[in-house]
């Protein structure tokens, strides 16, 4: 039951902070798009208000014409729209999952004993510590001296998030460790709106009730944290759904693949935001083409192992040998049976190197292989095969209702290894 209703939370979460990213992102992507479309207002009498450039857009059926202001309105709109809901949402709900997956079930999602075998409340607090890390020192960076340029503080900021990559990787499972540095990045983008640029915004907005001229330095700082948001969005994209990728988290070299593909998701941005002033140079776009391609070659699977001629001859890759012969008197019966279930109906894919073609990574990162991988996830296990029958895919391995009846019945009794 518990694991039913764990299921419709993360369904209803991840539902509610799609929404509202596509609606912070969105929102985000067009005022990048209309601040680069102005162009100076036709009728001189707008001029004269203070209107430093305007737009007329198509959308919806309908014409729009937006007017963007040197400085303020001489008076101030009776409802004036902020758009800060959808930063705050996006993060709480996207808190609300990585609390739910992979704090949760730490055990499952975010420790991996292969990478460091540390406990569940140890995984849990280093995964805040990152989140609030994170934020401290990129802001201590942008409020140091090396915050005036912009190039340095850039440098900076990279050298951190490439530091906190390398840890993080060295701490939790591949896919814990990339959602962790999104998270890291969103939590970074969502501080930065509430503490730096809508506090900005409110100088300009109290400035220009009493006819003052707004602070410019209030108004730069938000400007500076607007563009690092912008460099932020499409890497933290990626780190979204990269846990449905094995193929990126789940090599030794994660680390470096997480942080090519967000300097390639940077580039991208930085060759969209330039092409709004024109044809912009292509080189940002070929030097993403070629990281992802260097990507794409240099993590390649080899062959996979041929299949030994005799079926029925020991297992001689001891890597993949998931029973320890030595050891199988420690395991009771029915774990020994379901451990046979396993490696007939799941380990072709669910394996570090899956024999199933199609499949060069396990899919969803789950793997078998070991006593361990199945009693810790008995719960999922028993979710895939008996509760929804979604496992074997399509059945594609042929699994019998036998045995997952045995399953079930192992499930029931406690889910023991011994
Ligand atoms: C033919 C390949 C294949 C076989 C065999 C297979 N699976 Fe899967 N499994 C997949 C794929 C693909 C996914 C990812 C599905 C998705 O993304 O929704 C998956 C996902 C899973 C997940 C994660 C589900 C989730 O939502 O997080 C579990 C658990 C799982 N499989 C268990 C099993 C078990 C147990 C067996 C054996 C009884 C099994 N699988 C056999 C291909 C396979």
């Amino acid at each position: 039951m518990e694991a039913y209703i764990v299921e419709w939370l993360n369904l209803l979460g991840r539902w509610v902070h799609m929404i509202t990213g596509i609606a912070w992102i969105g929102a985000s992507f067009y005022f990048v798009w209309l601040d680069n479309h102005l162009h100076a207002p036709k009728d001189p009498a707008d001029a004269e208000k203070g209107i430093g450039g305007e737009v007329w857009s198509l959308h919806g059926g309908g014409f729009y014409h937006a007017q963007k202001y040197k400085v303020a309105p001489a008076k101030l709109p009776e409802v004036l729209h902020w758009f800060k809901w959808e930063a705050y949402t996006t993060w709480m709900t996207g808190m609300f999952m990585l609390a739910l997956i992979y704090w949760y079930s730490a055990e499952i999602y975010l420790i991996d004993p292969g990478v460091a075998d540390i406990s569940k409340s140890f995984a849990v607090l280093m995964g805040i510590l990152t989140l609030v890390t994170g934020w401290l020192v990129y802001d201590y960076l942008c409020k140091s001296p090396l915050g005036q340029d912009d190039k340095k503080l850039g440098a900076a900021i990279f050298v951190f998030v490439t530091i906190m990559a390398f840890i993080l990787t060295h701490l939790f499972s591949g896919r814990g460790a990339f959602i962790h540095f999104g998270a890291m990045l969103g939590t970074i983008m969502a501080a930065n709106v509430y503490f730096i640029i809508m506090p900005g915004q409110q100088k300009m907005v109290e400035a220009a009730a009493i006819g003052e001229l707004p602070d410019p330095k209030a108004a730069m700082n938000a400007k500076q944290r607007s563009v690092h948001n912008t460099y932020f969005t499409l890497p933290v994209l990626f780190t979204m759904i990269s846990n449905h990728y094995a193929m990126t988290y789940s090599s030794s070299w994660n680390w470096l693949v997480l942080i090519l593909i967000s300097i390639a998701g940077a580039l991208i941005r930085i060759y969209f935001v330039k092409r709004h002033f024109g044809e912009p140079s292509k080189t940002p776009l070929y030097i993403a083409g070629a990281i992802f391609l260097a990507i794409i070659i240099a993590m390649a699977p080899s062959p996979a192992p041929k299949p030994t001629a005799d079926a029925t001859a020991p297992v001689t890759n001891t890597a993949a040998a998931p029973v320890n012969t030595a050891a199988q008197g420690t395991y009771s019966p029915t774990f020994l049976a379901v451990q046979g279930i396993m490696q007939a109906r799941c380990t072709s894919c669910h394996a570090a190197q899956p024999t199933q073609a199609g499949f060069s990574a396990p899919p969803k990162g789950v793997v078998f292989d070991t006593p361990r991988d199945i009693v810790i996830q008995a719960t999922q296990i028993h979710q895939q095969t008996v509760a929804t029958k979604a496992m074997p895919i399509g059945n594609l391995t042929k699994m019998t209702d036998e045995e997952r009846a045995v399953i079930a019945q192992w499930y029931q009794s406690g889910a023991q290894e011994k």
